[in-house]
Protein backbone atom coordinates (compact mmCIF):
# COMPACT_ATOMS: atom_id res chain seq x y z
CA UNK A 1 0.00 0.00 0.00
CA UNK A 2 1.26 3.29 -0.78
CA UNK A 3 2.78 4.96 1.88
CA UNK A 4 1.26 7.84 1.32
CA UNK A 5 -2.33 6.78 1.98
CA UNK A 6 -1.45 6.67 6.09
CA UNK A 7 -1.23 10.29 5.79
CA UNK A 8 -4.78 10.49 5.08
CA UNK A 9 -7.00 11.96 8.02
CA UNK A 10 -8.63 8.88 9.51
CA UNK A 11 -7.09 6.76 8.07
CA UNK A 12 -5.84 4.56 11.29
CA UNK A 13 -9.57 4.60 12.29
CA UNK A 14 -10.60 3.38 9.01
CA UNK A 15 -8.15 0.49 8.92
CA UNK A 16 -8.93 -0.35 12.62
CA UNK A 17 -12.78 -0.58 11.50
CA UNK A 18 -11.90 -2.81 8.36
CA UNK A 19 -9.89 -4.95 10.80
CA UNK A 20 -12.91 -5.28 13.05
CA UNK A 21 -15.22 -5.94 10.17
CA UNK A 22 -13.03 -8.75 8.72
CA UNK A 23 -12.59 -10.07 12.35
CA UNK A 24 -16.37 -10.19 12.73
CA UNK A 25 -17.22 -12.01 9.59
CA UNK A 26 -14.01 -14.57 9.83
CA UNK A 27 -15.11 -15.30 13.68
CA UNK A 28 -18.78 -16.61 12.64
CA UNK A 29 -16.68 -19.88 11.18
CA UNK A 30 -13.98 -22.13 12.92
CA UNK A 31 -11.22 -20.01 14.37
CA UNK A 32 -7.33 -21.46 14.86
CA UNK A 33 -6.91 -21.45 18.47
CA UNK A 34 -3.03 -21.09 18.61
CA UNK A 35 -1.01 -19.87 15.64
CA UNK A 36 2.61 -19.62 15.08
CA UNK A 37 4.69 -17.50 13.26
CA UNK A 38 7.93 -17.29 11.54
CA UNK A 39 8.24 -13.75 10.57
CA UNK A 40 10.92 -14.12 7.87
CA UNK A 41 11.98 -11.44 5.49
CA UNK A 42 13.36 -8.52 6.94
CA UNK A 43 16.81 -8.07 5.15
CA UNK A 44 15.43 -9.34 1.89
CA UNK A 45 12.74 -6.61 2.29
CA UNK A 46 15.23 -3.96 3.88
CA UNK A 47 17.36 -4.54 0.69
CA UNK A 48 15.03 -4.35 -1.97
CA UNK A 49 13.58 -0.74 -0.88
CA UNK A 50 17.22 0.39 0.18
CA UNK A 51 16.84 1.14 3.28
CA UNK A 52 18.94 -0.04 6.32
CA UNK A 53 18.82 -3.89 7.69
CA UNK A 54 17.95 -2.77 11.48
CA UNK A 55 14.98 -0.85 9.50
CA UNK A 56 13.87 -3.84 7.84
CA UNK A 57 13.38 -5.33 11.83
CA UNK A 58 11.56 -2.16 12.73
CA UNK A 59 8.81 -2.12 9.89
CA UNK A 60 9.02 -5.95 10.89
CA UNK A 61 7.73 -5.29 14.16
CA UNK A 62 5.17 -2.90 12.81
CA UNK A 63 3.78 -5.78 11.00
CA UNK A 64 3.61 -7.82 13.60
CA UNK A 65 1.66 -5.08 15.54
CA UNK A 66 -0.75 -5.54 12.44
CA UNK A 67 -1.26 -8.87 12.27
CA UNK A 68 -1.68 -9.71 15.87
CA UNK A 69 -4.69 -6.73 15.58
CA UNK A 70 -6.29 -9.05 13.23
CA UNK A 71 -5.78 -12.27 15.00
CA UNK A 72 -7.39 -11.40 18.46
CA UNK A 73 -9.90 -9.20 16.37
CA UNK A 74 -10.94 -12.66 15.14
CA UNK A 75 -10.73 -14.54 18.52
CA UNK A 76 -7.54 -16.55 18.15
CA UNK A 77 -6.46 -17.35 21.85
CA UNK A 78 -2.76 -17.29 21.30
CA UNK A 79 0.12 -16.43 19.01
CA UNK A 80 3.41 -17.49 19.17
CA UNK A 81 6.05 -15.97 16.99
CA UNK A 82 9.55 -16.73 16.78
CA UNK A 83 11.35 -13.20 17.47
CA UNK A 84 14.75 -14.36 17.55
CA UNK A 85 16.56 -17.90 17.75
CA UNK A 86 18.97 -18.99 19.59
CA UNK A 87 20.73 -19.21 15.98
CA UNK A 88 20.51 -15.57 15.24
CA UNK A 89 23.29 -15.26 17.77
CA UNK A 90 25.54 -15.91 14.91
CA UNK A 91 24.99 -12.88 13.23
CA UNK A 92 27.08 -10.33 12.99
CA UNK A 93 27.30 -8.42 16.92
CA UNK A 94 25.54 -5.18 15.66
CA UNK A 95 22.70 -7.05 13.99
CA UNK A 96 22.32 -8.81 17.48
CA UNK A 97 22.75 -5.64 19.08
CA UNK A 98 19.81 -3.98 16.92
CA UNK A 99 17.62 -6.95 17.48
CA UNK A 100 18.18 -6.77 21.59
CA UNK A 101 17.81 -2.88 21.50
CA UNK A 102 14.58 -3.43 19.15
CA UNK A 103 13.51 -5.87 22.02
CA UNK A 104 14.42 -3.78 24.55
CA UNK A 105 12.61 -0.37 23.26
CA UNK A 106 9.42 -2.08 22.00
CA UNK A 107 8.85 -3.77 25.58
CA UNK A 108 9.48 -0.88 27.24
CA UNK A 109 6.74 0.96 25.30
CA UNK A 110 4.76 -1.95 26.21
CA UNK A 111 5.39 -1.71 29.92
CA UNK A 112 4.72 2.07 29.50
CA UNK A 113 1.98 2.83 27.36
CA UNK A 114 1.06 -0.89 26.34
CA UNK A 115 -2.33 0.41 23.80
CA UNK A 116 -2.14 -2.78 22.22
CA UNK A 117 -2.23 -5.35 25.15
CA UNK A 118 -4.61 -3.42 26.88
CA UNK A 119 -7.36 -2.64 24.01
CA UNK A 120 -7.45 -6.44 23.34
CA UNK A 121 -6.53 -7.81 26.65
CA UNK A 122 -3.24 -9.69 25.68
CA UNK A 123 -0.96 -11.51 27.46
CA UNK A 124 2.97 -11.44 27.10
CA UNK A 125 5.02 -14.47 27.88
CA UNK A 126 8.33 -14.68 27.07
CA UNK A 127 9.26 -18.40 25.96
CA UNK A 128 12.65 -19.63 25.36
CA UNK A 129 16.23 -19.95 26.62
CA UNK A 130 16.07 -16.86 28.74
CA UNK A 131 19.45 -17.26 30.24
CA UNK A 132 21.26 -16.60 26.91
CA UNK A 133 19.84 -12.71 27.49
CA UNK A 134 21.59 -10.19 28.51
CA UNK A 135 19.84 -8.84 32.65
CA UNK A 136 19.16 -5.45 30.94
CA UNK A 137 17.36 -7.02 28.25
CA UNK A 138 15.84 -9.65 30.24
CA UNK A 139 14.74 -7.46 32.83
CA UNK A 140 12.81 -5.76 30.76
CA UNK A 141 10.98 -8.88 28.97
CA UNK A 142 9.72 -9.67 32.12
CA UNK A 143 8.59 -6.30 33.14
CA UNK A 144 6.20 -6.88 30.17
CA UNK A 145 5.32 -10.14 31.21
CA UNK A 146 4.29 -8.90 34.67
CA UNK A 147 2.42 -5.57 33.75
CA UNK A 148 0.23 -7.90 31.26
CA UNK A 149 -0.35 -11.37 33.22
CA UNK A 150 -3.79 -10.07 34.23
CA UNK A 151 -5.05 -9.88 31.07
CA UNK A 152 -7.42 -12.30 29.64
CA UNK A 153 -8.18 -12.38 26.39
CA UNK A 154 -5.42 -13.69 24.58
CA UNK A 155 -1.93 -14.64 25.18
CA UNK A 156 1.16 -13.42 22.96
CA UNK A 157 4.23 -16.13 22.95
CA UNK A 158 7.51 -14.43 22.44
CA UNK A 159 9.84 -16.88 21.59
CA UNK A 160 13.19 -14.90 22.30
CA UNK A 161 15.33 -16.79 22.04
CA UNK A 162 14.28 -19.77 20.99
CA UNK A 163 14.61 -23.56 18.85
CA UNK A 164 12.84 -26.26 19.26
CA UNK A 165 15.93 -28.29 19.66
CA UNK A 166 16.47 -26.05 23.07
CA UNK A 167 12.85 -26.60 23.99
CA UNK A 168 13.18 -30.41 23.68
CA UNK A 169 17.13 -30.74 25.20
CA UNK A 170 15.58 -28.77 28.28
CA UNK A 171 12.11 -30.72 28.37
CA UNK A 172 14.20 -33.75 28.63
CA UNK A 173 16.06 -32.61 31.33
CA UNK A 174 13.36 -31.33 33.17
CA UNK A 175 11.58 -34.95 32.78
CA UNK A 176 14.75 -37.00 33.84
CA UNK A 177 15.06 -34.83 37.03
CA UNK A 178 11.03 -35.03 38.22
CA UNK A 179 11.90 -39.10 37.27
CA UNK A 180 14.70 -39.03 39.70
CA UNK A 181 11.73 -37.50 42.34
CA UNK A 182 8.76 -39.15 41.71
CA UNK A 183 8.40 -42.54 42.07
CA UNK A 184 6.35 -44.56 38.49
CA UNK A 185 6.74 -41.30 36.83
CA UNK A 186 5.23 -42.30 34.00
CA UNK A 187 6.81 -40.69 30.57
CA UNK A 188 4.61 -40.67 27.34
CA UNK A 189 4.17 -38.12 24.86
CA UNK A 190 1.60 -35.90 27.08
CA UNK A 191 4.69 -35.74 29.56
CA UNK A 192 7.18 -34.11 26.95
CA UNK A 193 4.32 -31.87 25.64
CA UNK A 194 3.35 -30.70 29.97
CA UNK A 195 7.98 -29.98 29.66
CA UNK A 196 7.63 -27.94 26.50
CA UNK A 197 7.93 -23.83 26.75
CA UNK A 198 4.17 -24.18 25.23
CA UNK A 199 2.99 -26.41 27.79
CA UNK A 200 0.38 -23.87 29.06
CA UNK A 201 -0.85 -23.26 25.09
CA UNK A 202 -3.82 -24.84 23.06
CA UNK A 203 -2.28 -27.36 20.09
CA UNK A 204 -0.69 -25.52 17.43
CA UNK A 205 -3.20 -25.14 14.54
CA UNK A 206 -1.84 -22.89 11.73
CA UNK A 207 2.01 -22.31 11.16
CA UNK A 208 2.66 -19.40 8.80
CA UNK A 209 5.79 -18.73 7.10
CA UNK A 210 6.29 -15.54 4.81
CA UNK A 211 9.44 -15.05 2.16
CA UNK A 212 8.99 -17.88 0.48
CA UNK A 213 11.62 -20.17 2.55
CA UNK A 214 9.95 -23.43 2.77
CA UNK A 215 11.67 -24.66 5.91
CA UNK A 216 10.70 -24.57 9.85
CA UNK A 217 14.01 -23.39 11.32
CA UNK A 218 13.99 -25.32 14.55
CA UNK A 219 10.38 -23.56 15.00
CA UNK A 220 8.10 -25.30 17.06
CA UNK A 221 8.55 -28.53 15.60
CA UNK A 222 6.76 -31.16 18.15
CA UNK A 223 4.07 -29.07 18.31
CA UNK A 224 3.64 -28.44 14.62
CA UNK A 225 3.53 -32.26 13.56
CA UNK A 226 0.22 -32.97 14.34
CA UNK A 227 -2.20 -33.62 11.78
CA UNK A 228 -4.32 -31.10 12.59
CA UNK A 229 -2.03 -28.27 12.39
CA UNK A 230 -1.82 -26.54 9.26
CA UNK A 231 1.48 -25.10 7.67
CA UNK A 232 1.35 -22.18 4.91
CA UNK A 233 4.52 -21.03 3.49
CA UNK A 234 3.47 -17.50 1.35
CA UNK A 235 6.36 -15.25 -0.98
CA UNK A 236 5.53 -12.35 0.87
CA UNK A 237 8.49 -10.78 3.04
CA UNK A 238 7.43 -10.20 6.72
CA UNK A 239 7.62 -6.37 6.48
CA UNK A 240 4.76 -6.26 3.64
CA UNK A 241 2.87 -9.14 5.00
CA UNK A 242 -0.28 -7.50 5.39
CA UNK A 243 -4.05 -8.07 7.46
CA UNK A 244 -5.39 -8.55 4.14
CA UNK A 245 -3.47 -11.16 3.15
CA UNK A 246 -3.42 -12.92 6.67
CA UNK A 247 -6.94 -12.81 6.88
CA UNK A 248 -7.17 -14.88 3.64
CA UNK A 249 -5.20 -17.60 5.44
CA UNK A 250 -7.63 -17.53 8.01
CA UNK A 251 -10.94 -17.99 5.78
CA UNK A 252 -8.81 -20.55 3.79
CA UNK A 253 -8.44 -22.35 7.47
CA UNK A 254 -11.87 -21.84 8.76
CA UNK A 255 -13.01 -23.02 5.28
CA UNK A 256 -11.07 -26.47 5.27
CA UNK A 257 -11.75 -26.83 8.86
CA UNK A 258 -15.62 -26.77 8.54
CA UNK A 259 -15.95 -28.68 5.14
CA UNK A 260 -13.41 -31.42 5.52
CA UNK A 261 -13.29 -31.28 9.66
CA UNK A 262 -9.79 -30.71 8.84
CA UNK A 263 -7.79 -27.40 8.24
CA UNK A 264 -6.56 -28.79 5.22
CA UNK A 265 -8.12 -30.06 2.14
CA UNK A 266 -5.67 -32.35 1.02
CA UNK A 267 -3.24 -34.49 2.83
CA UNK A 268 0.11 -35.97 1.30
CA UNK A 269 -0.15 -40.06 2.90
CA UNK A 270 2.75 -42.26 3.27
CA UNK A 271 6.44 -42.93 3.21
CA UNK A 272 7.71 -39.16 1.82
CA UNK A 273 10.15 -41.19 -0.02
CA UNK A 274 6.63 -41.87 -2.31
CA UNK A 275 4.07 -39.59 -1.87
CA UNK A 276 0.85 -39.52 -2.72
CA UNK A 277 -2.12 -36.77 -2.68
CA UNK A 278 -5.63 -37.68 -1.03
CA UNK A 279 -8.26 -36.42 -0.06
CA UNK A 280 -8.60 -35.45 3.98
CA UNK A 281 -11.76 -37.45 3.83
CA UNK A 282 -10.38 -40.45 3.01
CA UNK A 283 -7.21 -40.90 5.33
CA UNK A 284 -7.45 -43.45 7.71
CA UNK A 285 -6.76 -42.24 11.17
CA UNK A 286 -4.49 -45.39 11.60
CA UNK A 287 -2.35 -44.89 9.04
CA UNK A 288 1.45 -44.01 10.54
CA UNK A 289 2.98 -42.34 8.33
CA UNK A 290 0.54 -39.57 7.25
CA UNK A 291 1.18 -35.92 7.35
CA UNK A 292 -0.63 -32.89 6.46
CA UNK A 293 0.85 -30.96 3.88
CA UNK A 294 0.04 -30.33 0.23
CA UNK A 295 1.01 -29.31 -3.13
CA UNK A 296 1.74 -26.25 -4.52
CA UNK A 297 3.25 -25.55 -8.04
CA UNK A 298 5.26 -22.30 -7.23
CA UNK A 299 9.12 -22.30 -8.13
CA UNK A 300 11.25 -22.70 -4.95
CA UNK A 301 14.26 -20.22 -4.73
CA UNK A 302 16.94 -21.13 -1.94
CA UNK A 303 18.15 -18.20 -0.10
CA UNK A 304 21.23 -18.28 1.47
CA UNK A 305 19.94 -15.60 3.74
CA UNK A 306 17.67 -17.46 5.94
CA UNK A 307 16.33 -17.19 8.90
CA UNK A 308 18.50 -19.29 11.16
CA UNK A 309 21.86 -19.66 8.48
CA UNK A 310 21.82 -23.10 9.51
CA UNK A 311 23.03 -24.16 5.75
CA UNK A 312 22.39 -27.92 7.29
CA UNK A 313 18.94 -27.35 7.50
CA UNK A 314 18.65 -25.10 4.37
CA UNK A 315 17.28 -27.80 2.25
CA UNK A 316 13.75 -28.12 1.01
CA UNK A 317 11.73 -30.63 0.76
CA UNK A 318 11.12 -32.54 -2.14
CA UNK A 319 9.62 -36.23 -2.65
CA UNK A 320 12.12 -37.07 -5.14
CA UNK A 321 15.80 -36.46 -3.93
CA UNK A 322 15.60 -33.84 -1.37
CA UNK A 323 17.33 -31.19 -3.42
CA UNK A 324 16.09 -28.30 -5.01
CA UNK A 325 12.96 -29.22 -6.69
CA UNK A 326 12.09 -28.47 -10.03
CA UNK A 327 8.77 -26.63 -10.83
CA UNK A 328 6.77 -29.71 -11.48
CA UNK A 329 8.01 -31.85 -8.91
CA UNK A 330 7.65 -29.29 -5.81
CA UNK A 331 6.23 -29.24 -2.55
CA UNK A 332 5.32 -26.34 -0.64
CA UNK A 333 4.07 -26.76 2.56
CA UNK A 334 0.38 -25.06 2.67
CA UNK A 335 -2.88 -25.57 2.44
CA UNK A 336 -4.84 -26.65 -0.80
C1 LIG B 1 13.82 -12.83 10.21
O1 LIG B 1 14.11 -12.04 9.07
C2 LIG B 1 13.45 -11.99 11.31
C3 LIG B 1 14.11 -11.91 12.49
C4 LIG B 1 15.33 -12.67 12.78
C5 LIG B 1 13.64 -11.01 13.53
C6 LIG B 1 12.15 -11.04 13.72
C7 LIG B 1 11.77 -9.91 14.55
C8 LIG B 1 10.75 -9.08 14.29
C9 LIG B 1 9.81 -9.22 13.16
C10 LIG B 1 10.48 -7.99 15.20
C11 LIG B 1 9.80 -8.52 16.42
C12 LIG B 1 10.52 -8.04 17.56
C13 LIG B 1 10.16 -8.16 18.83
C14 LIG B 1 10.93 -7.37 19.78
C15 LIG B 1 9.06 -8.98 19.33
P1 LIG B 1 15.61 -12.11 8.54
O2 LIG B 1 16.43 -11.18 9.37
O3 LIG B 1 16.05 -13.55 8.54
O4 LIG B 1 15.50 -11.54 7.10
P2 LIG B 1 15.98 -12.29 5.75
O5 LIG B 1 15.33 -13.65 5.77
O6 LIG B 1 15.46 -11.43 4.66
O7 LIG B 1 17.46 -12.37 5.79
MG1 LIG C 1 15.66 -15.10 7.21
Amino acid sequence: MSQWMTTFPGYAWLLSTVKKIFGNIIKTGPVPRHIGLIMDGNRRYARAHNIELKEGHNMGFESMASILEILYECGVEQATVYAFSIENFKRSSYEVKWLMDLAKQKFQQITQHGELCEQYGVQIRILGNTSLLQPDVLKLLRQAEDITKNNKRAILNVCFPYTSRDEMTTAIKGIVKKSTEVDDFIIDESTIDKFLYTKDAPPLDLLIRTSGTYRLSDFLLWQSVSSQCSIVVIETLWPQFNPYEMSKILINWSFNKYWYGNSNGYTVRGNPDNLRLSNDEDLEDDEPNAFTTSYNRNPIVEDEDSFDRDSDSDRVIDNENDTVPSEESSINIKTA
